[in-house]
């Protein structure tokens, strides 16, 4: 939105939330986010054409078009649990814009929603006797964490879809006419309602089907002397494979690929395509293995057992440029090394406040430290799991001197140059190598 503002100075953007905690935060100079550049644009706007309010009722009532963006976290309960997307916060949300709303609305759908929610959606907001109308919209994101703001201002494409009814195209202009102020035309493209909801999971699916597909072809590099950094790049020459999101890690994080993978798969099951459902459900799984076979290869190179040891946990956040957590490989990582009854010592620049709050159960169990040199000292093994460019650039020598002998890198982003730390002495075990 903020984004929005600065390229729209003649249109008013309110954004509300019922936590007034967080709306105080965007009001301060300490935003509640961590995300490069996002500080300076919001600064820029804020005051201006872009406003912080906890009135929710207030905006709805005087805006002509409301963006939902709640949240729709995987159901934790009842039919789905697991799977399926947990709808309850849109639903509430469309019943409040229908009760304080006095006139006809644009709605846009920004979350990440199953398959005609929209549908859902317009049934509910239009069994209204006030004579006014809603027309639903699907504007999925595509922003990543970290590089959101560049996501933004320069996006592959904007995704708008609509019904294909005179009302539904007229309201799909005028979002269009929106992001046209700074998005080329031919970039921003027209669907129907359920082309657009399906196309925002089914690109999560497909980015993290990547990574789970060279992520298995990591263990068998692995197992047969290959590296997989060199198959990944052959391959990504070939134009019809392209180059990015085939780095192998620990595993993917993220808000995302997770919950939309796995609501792709319910959504299969639904329609009673169940083995589409396992295919893409294998993309999780694949994910799952290699978080687990991460440590389980820590174990076997540590003389098969670390119970008491004292383990550095390099980067917390789910990747590099984000305080962000949710669903981050490094938490699997921590809790399989507790289960090997390790001490894992957690050390990360932007995320160990969310890290206190994951680790909550466990608190009396881990460390936390802003400083990479204090957790590794002492250590016997560093396990890398987020590509921070600060670890990169550390005085490695020194962290070696200060480590329990032999002393372990488990490189879990092939992050670091393995050459220069075997030559200090280290024992250096990276993705696919
Ligand atoms: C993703 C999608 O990229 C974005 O389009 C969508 O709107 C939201 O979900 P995000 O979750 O912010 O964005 O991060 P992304 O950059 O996609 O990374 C997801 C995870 O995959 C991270 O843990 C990252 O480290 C990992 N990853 C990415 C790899 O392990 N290897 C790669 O080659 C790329």
């Amino acid at each position: 939105m903020s984004v929005i503002a600065e390229h729209a100075p003649d249109v008013k953007i309110t954004i509300v939330d019922i936590n007034a905690a967080r709306i105080e935060a965007w009001k301060s100079d300490n935003l509640p986010i961590y995300e490069p550049g996002l500080k300076d644009v919001v600064e820029k706007v804020r005051g201006k054409n872009l406003f912080f309010s906890t009135d929710v009722e207030g905006a709805i009532r005087e805006a002509d078009i409301v963006f939902v963006a709640v949240n729709t976290p995987t159901k934790t309960f009842g039919q789905g649990a697991g799977m399926a997307s947990d709808l309850q916060y849109w639903e509430k949300t469309a019943r409040n814009i229908l009760a304080v709303s006095d006139r006809s609305k644009i709605i846009v759908e920004k979350s990440t929603l199953p398959v005609r929610t929209a549908e859902a959606m317009a049934s509910i907001l239009n069994s209204n006797d006030k004579g006014i109308h809603f027309e639903i919209l699907s504007n999925p994101e595509f922003l990543a964490e970290g590089t959101a703001i560049r996501d933004l201002e320069e996006p592959d494409r904007v995704l708008i879809g609509s019904a294909q009814t005179p009302e539904g195209l007229a309201a799909c202009r005028e979002v269009v006419d929106l992001y046209a102020r700074w998005v080329p035309r031919e970039k921003i493209l027209t669907t129907n309602l359920w082309s657009s909801e399906l196309t925002k999971l089914t690109s999560n699916a497909f980015l993290a089907q990547r990574i789970s597909s060279i992520n298995s072809i990591s263990a068998l590099c692995e197992k047969t002397g290959a590296d997989v950094s060199e198959v990944a790049k052959v391959m990504g020459q070939d134009q019809r494979i392209g180059p990015h999101f085939l780095k192998a890690s620990v595993g993917f994080g993220g808000s995302c690929f997770r919950k939309d993978v796995l609501n792709l798969a319910y959504l299969c099951e639904h329609y009673g395509l169940h083995e589409v459902a396992c295919y893409w459900k294998s993309v999780v799984d694949m994910n799952e293995w290699q978080e687990k076979r991460f440590v389980l290869r820590m174990l076997e190179n540590m003389f098969n057992t670390i119970a008491s040891k004292r383990i550095a946990v390099f980067g917390f956040a789910f990747k590099a440029d984000t305080g962000d957590t949710r669903e981050s490989p490094a938490y699997y990582v921590v809790k399989e090394l507790l289960a090997e009854r390790a001490h894992p010592v957690i050390t990360d620049p932007k995320a160990i406040p969310e890290a206190k709050k994951d680790l909550a159960d466990v608190l009396d169990q881990v460390e936390f430290t802003e400083d990479p040199y204090e957790a590794a000292k002492g250590a016997h093994a560093i396990a890398l799991c987020t590509e921070w460019k600060d670890f990169k650039a550390l005085n490695w020598k020194k962290i070696y001197e200060g480590m329990e002998k032999p002393a372990f890198v488990f490189d879990g982003r092939n992050l670091l140059d393995a050459g220069k730390l075997k030559r200090l002495g280290f024992q250096v075990f990276q993705i696919g190598k």
